[in-house]
């Protein structure tokens, strides 16, 4: 092996076009999925006190907010609905005229290339906030499957065009397959949230949506934190159920997992670098203590480099105004 002084690595770093030219990894707009938090009624745009930079928006303020997320190149929103017509089995989540419903027909009027994504998961509709029916004061996963499958054919016959099941649920991904596969919709694909740990950087989220458990937590569905052969089994899992994407969730703490999962499977890898990870960064940058873009570039580069093709980040709208900036501004 040639060492020191034959071989000096700050060769490559002397000037902004060099370290270009040798960058092994770089962000694109391209890979990156933009969440956006719907809500009922008119008229409304409501900042999140948890997520800043981030609102609630109903049905009738999306084109607007279509049209620009068109304009910024970014190529696809995942949809989550807020409803406060919630029940014990969750049924506005697939009533089929509900708010995520009526939310992809306007976004497939407003821009019918952009990809919609949906969330199917009962929580949002829950008045438990749970994840799925419960019964006896547990979390029932096979009668909460037919559940889910139903949600997402609703989904699916709104116009979605990608469904991303977050419940965690044993079985889920297989049933709602074959739901899809039955009912017309053998190309509509599945993003599984595959290895979601049971995670304390979904707290913004959860003010957000108002989908915090009213009892226990989601330790018996969602993943302990500290396995990754487990993630592994149940990224398997999830393939073999018929997943086309699977998803890692979150990114940060689980680098090691996504890495592990990339180098193991070759189906399309997703991290979610979620709320918590991105409103720590906003409340640091607003005290001043960091400097966004910095950070966010650095953050974002941790999941590529890890193995993430596809980064699901509330930070995407920024980054494509940082990259469009670059795009026109001096670069030497
Ligand atoms: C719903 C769901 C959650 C998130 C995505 N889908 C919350 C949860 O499981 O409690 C979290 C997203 C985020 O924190 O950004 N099951």
């Amino acid at each position: 092996m040639p060492e020191f002084p034959g071989v000096r690595m700050r060769r490559l770093r002397a000037s902004e076009n060099l370290r270009r030219l040798s960058q092994e990894n770089r962000i694109s707009i391209d890979n990156l999925v933009y969440p956006l938090f719907i809500v009922e009624g008119h008229n409304r745009v409501e900042k999140i006190a948890s997520m800043p930079g981030i609102n609630r928006i109903s049905v009738d303020q999306l084109p607007a907010e279509i049209e620009g997320i068109s304009e910024s190149g970014l190529p696809a929103v995942l949809l989550f609905g807020i409803t406060d017509n919630k029940d014990d089995t969750g049924s506005g989540a697939y009533s089929g005229n509900g708010v995520i419903e009526r939310a992809v027909k306007i976004i497939k009027q407003t821009n019918p290339g952009i990809v919609v994504i949906t969330d199917v998961c009962l929580c949002e509709y829950t008045s438990h906030g749970h994840c799925g029916i419960v019964k006896n004061g547990v979390i029932d996963n096979d009668s909460t499957l037919h559940l889910l499958a139903e949600m997402a054919l609703s989904h699916a016959r709104a116009g979605a065009d990608m469904l991303a099941p977050s419940d965690m649920m044993d079985g889920r991904v297989g049933v709602i397959r074959r739901s899809l596969d039955e009912n017309g919709y053998p190309y509509l694909p599945i993003m599984a949230y595959s290895a979601k740990f049971a995670s304390g950087f979904y707290g913004p989220f959860r003010d957000a949506c108002s989908s915090c458990p009213s009892f226990g937590d989601r330790q018996t569905y969602q993943m302990n934190c500290a396995n990754s052969r487990e993630a592994l089994r149940e990224i398997e899992m999830d393939i073999n159920e018929g997943a086309d994407i699977v998803m890692v969730k979150p990114a940060l703490s689980y680098l090691d997992v996504i890495q592990a999962a990339k180098s193991t499977f070759r189906v399309p890898l997703a991290a979610y670098n979620v709320s918590g990870e991105y409103s720590m960064v906003k409340f640091a940058a607003e005290k001043g203590l960091i400097d966004e873009k910095q950070v966010v570039n650095e953050i974002l580069l941790s999941i590529k480099r890890a193995g993430a093709d596809i980064i699901v980040t509330y930070h995407a709208k920024e980054i494509a105004g940082w990259q469009h900036l670059e795009r026109n501004g001096s670069r030497h």
